[in-house]
């Protein structure tokens, strides 16, 4: 084709691609939905404000990933659109990657849109954020993003939303969408009921397929067409199993495992202190338990195509064509706590007035949702059987689990699909060339609800790996017992992993679907800074991969320059906490091999919650109790020696309580108090990187 004469960008025919006001255009859409995500939550939601403007009031909607676009012609949104963004906050208040640039070109007061100004007059706007109350930057970016708009000269619609992540997200999205929307409506000048109802994916069962085209479990579409390409969040990599073992001892109700994941010949690399994106599948029972409840029992190996009937908005979120099961026991996330708002659409599938009307109560009835739904950590396929009044403790079959006829795409539709679980690294890639190294407690709890059945939850990722751990040992699991005190054969999460083409095993290997995600949790270059690191529990696995990586460097200094060359080196303490010396005391045997090579520069600081001694008052000794007990080496390191400081665990509590601590060590070493001159030096500490957290809750 001609292409004479056009400028640059356009000589594709389809315009600029990074023009997202030229693709509103061309394609009718009204509204522009910006997404920083980087798990893929905000994304979710901005999907689901698309869907929702669809549907009550016809609008359609161009979904944007930021990366994708440029943002001079924010100015150009004709009059009658809107723009809206849902904005995630990442780590100590950071855009997510895909933010960055939108971040900064708002910022940045010399950015120039393309009317050759620094202004947005005119421009409509919706924010919704989504962040995490126990972090100390709760939604900034929502609220940075809302203060440069409005500086710039553009008016919100309704108010500004903020959803908690660890506790209320879906709550709070629900509270605040309705009033947004009301807003919008008005300013929009639209009404609602002019959209209709609106499926997002087609489903269809194949009588003809391709068997080696068909996926059983592999995660990304690049698996079956071996088109090379790296392994990342979008394609991850299948690491085989190379050992796999118990980490706690005498106690049969509590696991913590370690697995070796060889990555050799896979093109992965990592450091000390990233992350291992673990994908899980969901327990046996649970795929059970929808099979029965969707009337799928006896289809589950049907072939089926999955089709987006709006690709702009919803892609399929997995490969296909797959199977029934493999949908529900390796894509969609069955085992999450079944939502609200999806219960309304959900009821009118219900096998009896009855089941309806449980539903439609537990949508409409915030407090009922509550104690039945939230507090008994009910599953939708639980749901499902509770409301037609079968037994949710017994092993589901069809005979005494009701079918519902609820349409497959509706359940595509609306769960998620199954994400991966990150956990620390505990290795050093310079002391374990080839393997990345987890270490994962398993998660139980009973449910608390006492308007429904008590029952154990086990958590997705731990107790996969736990499974795992059985299988690539040739161990038979125990028996579990639940809350009730009887064989919770309904609950013992085993997991059919033996996907065919080696998904997740391969003959007598087992594989574990991963991708490494950088983070910036790392020591500094140089050995002659002393390192204060604060771990209890499973906190303790990214200073197993520290102390490992110092023992590396520690080998290849005295290999060069003598057996002295460590006397210079700053001091690595690690301070750890568990229940008991005999029972969870995490890679016991290992420390001293460490503490003898780093020749005594490194010390184990250890408080056993559950054994002698306690305090004078018979309270538990933590970490922070030994931080404080040695707080003149601790306070001479970070403020002499120019030390650094990590805290991993948990962040609702331990973190706290811990930089509690050190503001009042650093507070008393400056002749003042914790809350103003040490509050003030672990400001200055985070800001330089000297205070590093990798919490979680
Ligand atoms: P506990 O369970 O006996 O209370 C790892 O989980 C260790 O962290 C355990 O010894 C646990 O003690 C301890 N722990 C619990 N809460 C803590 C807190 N707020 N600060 C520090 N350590 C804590």
């Amino acid at each position: 084709p001609k292409t004479v004469g056009l400028p640059a960008k356009e000589t594709n025919g389809h315009g600029n691609p990074r023009d997202f006001v030229a693709k509103m255009k061309n394609g009718k859409k009204r509204l522009v939905i910006f997404y920083g995500s980087q798990t893929g939550t905000a994304e979710e939601y901005a999907i689901r404000i698309a869907k929702e403007a669809k549907s009550k009031f016809g609008l359609a909607s161009l979904v944007c990933d930021p990366e994708e676009y440029d943002f001079e012609n924010l100015d150009q949104i004709p009059d009658d659109c809107a723009a809206i963004f849902v904005m995630a906050t990442y780590g100590e208040g950071e855009p997510t990657d895909n933010a960055v640039q939108l971040m900064q070109n708002l910022s940045d007061d010399s950015f120039e849109f393309s009317n050759g100004e620094h202004k947005l007059d005119g421009l409509k706007y919706v924010v919704f954020g989504l962040g995490n109350r126990t972090y100390e930057h709760y939604n900034v970016i929502a609220k940075q993003v809302d203060e440069h708009l409005t500086k710039l000269g553009a008016t919100r619609i309704g108010e500004r939303g903020e959803g908690d992540d660890d506790k209320s997200m879906e709550e709070d999205y629900l509270e605040w969408k309705d009033g947004m929307w009301d807003e919008f409506a008005r300013v929009m000048g639209v009404e609602e009921g002019q959209g209709g109802d609106t499926a997002d994916f087609a489903v269809t069962e194949l009588s003809e397929f391709v068997p080696e085209k068909v996926y059983h479990g592999e995660l990304s579409a690049r698996a079956l067409t071996k088109s090379k390409g790296i392994h990342d969040a979008k394609n991850p990599y299948a690491a085989p199993i190379q050992t796999s073992m118990e980490l706690f001892q005498n106690t049969v109700d509590r696991n913590c495992v370690h697995v070796e994941l060889n990555i050799e010949g896979s093109g992965i690399t990592y450091q000390h202190g990233d992350h291992v994106g673990v994908w899980p599948s969901n327990a046996d029972v649970e795929v059970e338990r929808l099979l029965c409840a969707l009337g799928l029992h006896d289809k589950r190996d049907a072939v089926i195509g999955i089709e987006s009937l709006d690709p702009a908005l919803a892609k399929v979120p997995f490969p296909v064509p797959t199977t029934y099961v493999t949908v529900l026991r390796h894509y969609i996330d069955i085992s999450a706590m079944a939502g609200r708002q999806i219960l309304g659409a959900l009821a009118k599938y219900a096998p009896t007035p009855e089941a309806e009307a449980y539903l439609r109560n537990l949508n409409t009835s915030k407090e009922d949702y509550h104690s039945v739904v939230a507090d008994g950590c009910l599953k939708l396929g639980e749901l499902l059987q509770l409301a037609a009044g079968n037994d949710i403790k017994v092993l589901p079959t069809p005979e005494n689990t009701t079918a519902w006829n609820i349409p497959f795409d509706i359940i595509v539709s609306s769960i998620p699909r199954l994400q991966p679980r990150y956990y620390s690294i505990s290795s050093s890639p310079k002391l374990n060339p080839g393997t990345i190294h987890v270490t994962c407690v398993v998660l139980k709890y009973e449910s608390t609800s006492d308007r429904i059945p008590v029952r154990s939850v086990y958590g997705v990722g731990s107790n996969y790996l736990l499974n795992l751990k059985f299988a690539a040992n040739g161990e038979t699991a125990p028996l579990l017992v639940d809350a009730t005190g009887s064989p919770a054969a309904v609950s013992a999460p085993t997991y059919s992993i033996e996907g065919p083409r080696g998904a997740h095993r391969d003959g007598p290997v087992y594989k574990v679907p991963i991708h490494v995600r950088r983070s910036t949790f790392r020591l500094p270059t140089n050995p002659k800074s002393p390192i204060i690191m604060i771990g209890p529990g499973t906190g303790v696995a990214p200073f197993r991969g520290f102390v490992q990586e110092r023992v590396a460097l520690a080998r290849r200094t005295i290999e060069k320059n003598g057996p002295d060359a460590l006397a210079d080196w700053g001091r690595l303490s690690l301070f750890y906490g568990c229940r008991r010396s005999d029972e969870d005391f995490l890679y016991k045997e290992e420390w001293p091999k460490y503490t003898e090579e780093l020749q005594g520069k490194f010390q184990l600081h250890t408080a056993f919650s559950r054994e002698p001694p306690y305090k004078p008052d018979g309270g538990k000794i933590y970490v922070q109790d030994l931080i404080w007990q040695d707080r003149a080496q601790v306070a001479d390191a970070i403020l002499n020696g120019k030390g650094y400081v990590y805290i991993c665990g948990d962040a609702k509590n331990m973190s706290k309580s811990v930089e509690e601590t050190l503001a009042r060590i650093l507070g008393e070493a400056k002749g003042g108090s914790a809350e103003v001159e040490g509050a003030a030096e672990l400001k200055l500490l985070k800001e330089r990187s000297r205070l590093m957290l990798d919490v979680w809750s």
